[in-house]
């Protein structure tokens, strides 16, 4: 439990793999909360470093490189620096942002997969596993895919089901495909390296189950999920040529898995940045602290832990606070189906509309189930909060101030109790705040801080200085006295989560002051202080702006569905397996329902050299009295079948359209009945 003070943080942000672009998922579940952790403790004056980069290696980077025709490098290079740039726009302020492709990286971690062999931490284990002969390559994770045993979905990855979300193995999967060349593998020998992680177990138990009680319910049940089924020693190398080659004799060809390097890049990166790096690592009294996303959570609680673990001289992550899934319109986000929401892309339909999308992306954070993003609610929750609530009391604070006393924050002359107990409740509702951040609770954080926004626009409705102003304008100089002070609280408490709207707020104030420890010390803002001028902090989004966006998504949705109805081709045949079917053209001659059933017709056939009986399967689509004289393709020397009791003999040959409706598949009115068709 963390009832220890730290003496410094040490923030670590999940290194996204610039294989794509950032979308709002990536924001909600990992960087704005990890931001605003960071933004506060900074506010905080703590000894504080945030940490982030682009993971760089793994199997799907080269799947793009193959399916570009390009190299992995110049993959990564083009969306480190994209992602990287969408980072920098949001005001996600890490302190570096690296990569895993980094000299320094290397060193680190193969020097800590070194350290671990020597120390004789591993297992070399010789397995078979799946190997494409075409290709000559193991096929590790995602070169191989097949249809997953929990769910049945036909494109599972060897390393993981992303319809369930099962882990797999590629042994696992049920017809196994390569993704190289489309062919069965066969299953070879190979060497590799195994962290036993099962010799953690006990370890991992108490660490996690009995010391971490305090961690989210997600991430803490999914641990101990883990921990009841029983751990296993898990391959940390890989066959691939991309990657970071491990660091030991006899180990050509192979490179770490990318899951044991890309955690160390989190070192590797404040080596970069600090050489003071060891003091975050190695030293008992830093607060160690991973933001990721749900899927990440093994890694980051298990795995990575027993690596550190076994290594000896690293210090451990004290909290892991992982978020759930964010989806978008009812509908998983998907990268490959582009159902998202591009990071770049709104800001070229929202420019300068960073704080909006951080807020809606933090007042609905998946904190403990996963959840949606509405174009609705982003509206909503920028005309009706933002506009509404926030905007419209900092807006009457200036106009009023600088209506009555030419912008001089005026004097309190004579505090009533109702007075006091506003000022009291900016204190409490910057403890609450506090406690909230404190406890990764950034929803109710988020929600919190805006009560001080609606306390302001409460005091003002209550108070009424304009009409005050006719009669008492000393009480008129008190209201707004304390109106500015919780406009100038709301710089300090808002700037977390709305860095660039406090910034602006902070320069219409000519208030620089941003030290979280100020919020509900009297006189903030300093009577006599001259405020500049304000323009509106936020504006109404309108329904065509949020129409558009639905429109783009929709266009989205169409694109893609055409394509996924139509059935994928089948396995390659030979010229001589189609001429063992016999396929002839024919004439229909009678048509009849067959009784008691919906769907089937029974037809005799003219087949030129006789004349058969053949029942086909379209009554929902042709009334039999159409029938005769129809001119059709028959294979005729398929075995015969019986169907309701009738023996059909050859089979008609119709085309299925994506809704499933049937069509003959009609020779022209040339063709002699009986002859082949080839
Ligand atoms: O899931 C992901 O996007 C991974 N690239 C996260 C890696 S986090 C850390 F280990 F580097
Ligand atoms: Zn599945």
């Amino acid at each position: 439990m963390t009832t220890k003070a730290f003496k410094r943080y040490l923030i670590t942000s999940a290194l996204p793999y610039a294989n794509g672009p950032l979308h709002l998922g990536h924001l909600a579940g990992v960087y704005v909360p990890s931001d605003i952790y960071v933004r506060y403790l900074r506010q905080r004056d703590r000894d504080v470093i945030s940490i982030c980069g682009s993971d760089e290696h793994g199997v799907p980077i080269t799947l793009k490189a193959r399916n570009e025709g390009t190299t992995p490098q110049a993959v990564v290079d083009r969306y480190h620096e994209l992602n990287k740039k969408a980072f920098k726009d949001f005001g996600i302020s890490f302190d570096i942002y690296s990569r895993t492709s980094n000299k320094v990286h290397y060193e680190t971690a193969s020097g800590i997969f070194e350290t671990l062999y020597k120390k004789g931490v591993f297992i070399e284990k010789t397995a078979e596993q799946y190997y494409d002969e075409e290709a000559s390559a193991f096929l590790a994770d995602r070169y191989i895919t097949g249809t997953c045993p929990h769910c049945g979905n036909t494109s599972a990855y060897g390393d993981q089901c992303e319809q369930c979300g099962t882990s797999l193995s590629p042994s696992d999967l049920i017809n196994p495909v390569s993704t190289i060349s489309g062919n069965q593998p066969v299953l070879k020998e190979t060497k590799h390296w195994y962290l036993p992680l099962d010799r953690y177990e006990e370890w991992l138990q108490k660490w996690i189950l009995e010391e971490h009680k305090e961690w989210k319910p997600n991430v803490y049940g999914q641990c101990k999920s883990w921990l009841d089924q029983g751990l296993h020693p898990r391959a940390v190398s890989r066959d691939l040529d991309w990657g970071i080659p491990v660091p030991v004799e006899g180990a050509d060809g192979k490179v770490l898995y990318v899951w044991f390097d890309a955690p160390i890049g989190y070192i590797s990166a404040t080596k970069e940045l600090t050489p003071d790096w060891e003091k975050y690592w190695k030293d008992e009294e830093t607060r160690l602290v991973h933001f990721i996303g749900k899927d990440n959570i093994v890694f980051h609680c298990i795995i990575f832990p027993t690596m550190l673990k076994a290594e000896g001289s690293y210090i451990l992550p004290d909290n892991v606070p992982a978020n759930e899934f964010l989806n978008l319109e009812n509908d998983k986000i998907s990268t490959s189906r582009n159902w998202a929401v591009w990071l770049h892309e709104y800001l070229e339909d929202f420019p300068g509309k960073q704080d909006v999308l951080r807020y809606v992306l933090c007042a609905n954070a998946p904190e403990n189930k996963d959840n949606d993003f509405t174009w609705k609610d982003f509206q909503n929750r920028n005309n009706n909060e933002l506009v509404a609530i926030l905007g419209n009391f900092v807006n009457r604070t200036f106009v009023l101030t600088h209506k009555y006393f030419d912008g001089e924050v005026p004097k309190i002359t004579n505090l009533l109790d109702s007075d006091r107990s506003v000022l009291e409740e900016i204190k409490t509702i910057g403890g609450n705040v506090e406690k909230s951040l404190e406890n990764f609770r950034f929803r109710e954080a988020i929600k919190t801080g805006m009560d001080l926004a609606r306390l302001g626009n409460k005091y003002l409705a209550d108070t009424e200085p304009w009409k005050v102003i006719k009669t008492d304008p000393e009480r008129v100089k008190t209201i707004l006295n304390i109106s500015l002070q919780i406009t100038a609280n709301l710089t300090l408490l808002l700037d977390p989560f709305l860095p660039f709207t406090m910034e602006k707020l902070r320069d219409f104030l000519l208030f620089s002051e941003t030290s979280w420890d100020l919020i509900g010390s009297p006189d903030l803002l300093k009577t006599g202080h001259t405020i500049g001028k304000a323009s509106l902090l936020f504006d109404k989004i309108e329904d065509d702006q949020i129409q558009a966006q639905l429109d783009k998504l929709m266009n989205t949705r169409e694109e893609n569905e055409e394509p996924a109805s139509i059935a994928p081709q089948k396995e390659e045949i030979t010229f001589e397996d189609f001429t063992r079917m016999d396929l002839r053209t024919g004439t229909i001659m009678e048509a009849e329902k067959v009784p008691k059933t919906k769907k089937l017709i029974r037809l005799r056939v003219d087949l030129g050299f006789e004349h058969r009986t053949i029942v086909s399967g379209i009554a929902e689509y042709y009334e039999p009295e159409s029938l005769a004289g129809k001119k059709v393709c028959v294979l005729a020397n398929l075995a015969p079948r019986k169907i309701k009791g009738i023996e059909s003999r050859g089979m008609i040959l119709l085309s299925e359209n994506p809704d499933g409706s049937l069509h003959f598949v009609e020779p022209s009115e040339e063709a002699v009945n009986g002859s082949e068709v080839n």
